[in-house]
């Protein structure tokens, strides 16, 4: 299948892996890309640009395909300097950036100087035009169903793709809520050139987080996510657990007087707890609602190679067969 995010990125398939604190580390970003796909290392779970440098480094020791290194700018207790994470981005040889948060612009000139391809993530028209307007190369528009940070204008995909689509000249993936062959193809027919996993990547056997993670995926549906910081206007979709319930506790009695102090102990420091410690009681990380189609735990490989298939037999045989009176009666269901 050939996108303009397949000759954008220049990778076989038009799926792209996001950045995800403690999980986009280098196994993870080299699975997706030997897999065909974009995989992109989380450039702020590395605390220093040397780090960084190193994770690059060691991550092209394991695949000579397209990698990309993800830089979010959101509100955080003390500022990274994001200059010197670019720098080791351009030395590192790395030719895409996925940017998320706040606006890339202060940076654009120095991405573009370094020939970097840049996408940025967007959960909304108006932003997406922006960074249309300031040079980036593609989009990622991430719907209300997402994992991690939707926004705050709650507008879910099935609304946000097709207005994107009827505005951008830029291309852009389809991001939250992606699962599987089902969600490619319908992010295609809504606009997009491809699609953005974050949630569904974490339960791979690749991913290196700890296995209750990837057991809590099995076991949650889609009603367990929470959405806290709404108060803050940072909202941030998460899967709910004990630190969660907590936290919400605190939010309900606080009310619009919240401060980030608050709820430091249930947002701060949460991520190698979960990811490396397995304590999935510790406090709010960000999980998509899509966890309610996560059924199993297939290598990198395996899910983009049942993607692809699926993908095409929905197009040639469930699509093209409406169209030749050749339908099937029951609906389109999940291999696994
Ligand atoms: C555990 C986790 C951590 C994440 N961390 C980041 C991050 O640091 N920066 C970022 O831009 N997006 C982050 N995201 C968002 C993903 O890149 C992606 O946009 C999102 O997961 C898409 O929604 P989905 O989970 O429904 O696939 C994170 C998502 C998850 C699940």
């Amino acid at each position: 299948m050939k996108t303009a995010i397949t000759e954008l990125f220049g990778i076989q398939h038009p799926i792209i892996q996001g950045g995800m604190h403690y999980v986009g580390f280098a196994e993870m970003a080299a699975a997706v890309s030997n897999a065909g796909g974009l995989g992109i290392i989380t450039g702020l779970t590395q605390r220093t640009p040397e780090l960084l440098a190193k994770e690059i480094a060691r991550c092209r020791d394991m695949t000579d395909k397209p990698i990309g290194v993800n830089l979010t700018f959101l509100p955080s207790f003390t500022a990274p300097p994001y200059p010197e994470y670019i720098a080791v981005i351009r030395e590192g040889g790395v030719k895409a950036v996925e940017t998320a948060g706040r606006s890339p612009e202060q940076y654009m000139p120095a991405l573009k100087a370094a020939g970097i391809k840049v996408i940025h993530k967007c959960t909304s028209v108006r932003h997406s035009l922006k960074a249309e307007k300031i040079g980036c190369d593609a989009v990622s528009v991430d719907g209300f169903e997402c994992g991690g940070h939707p926004g705050e204008d709650d507008i879910p995909n099935m609304i946000l793709l097709p207005r994107a689509a009827d505005e951008l000249k830029i291309p852009f993936v389809a991001s939250g809520g992606m699962a599987d062959a089902r969600s490619l193809v319908a992010a295609l027919s809504m606009g997009a050139a491809g699609m953005n996993m974050g949630t569904r990547f974490i339960a791979t056997k690749e991913a290196p987080v700890h296995p209750n993670v990837k057991q809590a995926l099995l076991d949650a549906d889609e009603l367990d996510t929470r959405l806290v910081m709404r108060a803050l206007r940072n909202t941030e979709r998460v899967l709910k657990n004990k630190g969660v319930d907590e936290l919400l506790e605190i939010e309900r009695e606080k009310g619009a007087r919240l401060k980030i102090e608050d709820i430091h102990e249930q947002v701060a420091g949460v991520y190698p707890k979960v990811m490396i410690d397995g304590e999935m009681d510790a406090g709010a990380w960000s999980c998509g609602m899509v966890v309610g189609l996560i059924n199993d735990i297939p290598t990198v490989k395996e899910l983009i190679d049942r993607i692809m298939a699926e993908a095409e037999a929905i197009i040639r045989q469930r699509l093209t067969g409406f169209l030749d009176g050749k339908f099937e009666t029951t609906p389109a269901r999940a291999v696994a």
